[in-house]
């Protein structure tokens, strides 16, 4: 059995105020699911000491760097992050491949540094609207995962998390049906080989709590990357609750 998870991707919104307003407001206790909290990078550590007061949830970054340390200036690095105590971070989400030009071999590398550090990778992977159009979408997933299988062992896939973002459903109030992303699902799981039954598998893109529970209901389905509506930290508890 998988357990749930639920991470709420803040992006870059936010500020000290806001932050500090939505731990207390975040109710969690009837939550069986998992649950992480991405802020941005100036927030780690307030987030970090409201999941160690609550302990309730647990502390992700949005983004690391692919280098150790050194002079790479406006870049965090994976011993910073756990420094801070995150425990999972994002990469490859799709504003990171589509704004900053970070292609998938990147996107490995990231994954590599941040398992490195035992930091848990919650790996983005998903297809442009064309690309669906275009009847692509299991070609351009099977190809995001292949840049980090060419680089890991296959039971790393064990201490990482995918979540199956569909570009064309991020921030736009559109969803992919429960049906359609479950059949993305249990492919991605078939490419993660024989470890595949044991990986949490997310849906992220325009996930709300009137939403979610059709969604959680599908067999590959183990939970959400929630952007907007992890604003909110009612609605973001809601989505939470209805993962079982
Ligand atoms: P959304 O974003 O929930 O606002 O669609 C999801 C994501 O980008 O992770």
């Amino acid at each position: 059995m998988r357990i749930s998870l639920v991470a709420a991707n803040w992006k870059m919104n936010g500020n000290r105020t806001f932050a500090e307003r939505f731990f207390t407001d975040l109710e969690l206790e009837s939550v069986s699911a998992d649950v992480v909290v991405c802020p941005p990078f100036p927030y780690l550590s307030l987030a970090a000491r409201a999941a160690e007061e609550k302990g309730s949830f647990a502390v992700g970054g949005q983004n690391l760097s692919h280098e150790l340390d050194g002079a790479f200036t406006g870049e965090v690095s994976a011993h910073m992050l756990l420094d801070c105590n995150v425990r999972y971070v994002i990469v490859g989400h799709s504003e990171r491949r589509s704004f900053y030009h970070e292609t998938s071999e990147l996107v490995a590398k990231k994954f590599v540094a941040a398992q490195a550090v035992n930091l848990i990778p919650i790996l983005c992977v998903g297809e442009t609207l064309q690309e669906r159009d275009q009847g692509h979408t299991l070609e351009v997933v099977a190809s995001q995962l292949q840049a980090v299988k060419a680089v890991i062992e296959e039971d790393a896939w064990k201490r990482s998390v995918v979540a199956y973002e569909p570009v064309w459903a991020i921030g736009t109030g559109k969803t992919a049906s429960p049906e359609e992303a479950q059949s993305v699902h249990k492919f991605i799981r078939t490419q993660l080989g024989d470890v595949g039954s044991k990986v949490q598998i997310l849906y992220g893109g325009s996930v709300k709590s009137a939403n979610a529970s059709a969604l959680f209901a599908q067999a590959d389905i183990d939970g959400a990357l929630v952007g907007g509506a992890s604003l909110d930290a009612r609605e973001f508890a809601g989505i939470c609750r209805a993962a079982v």
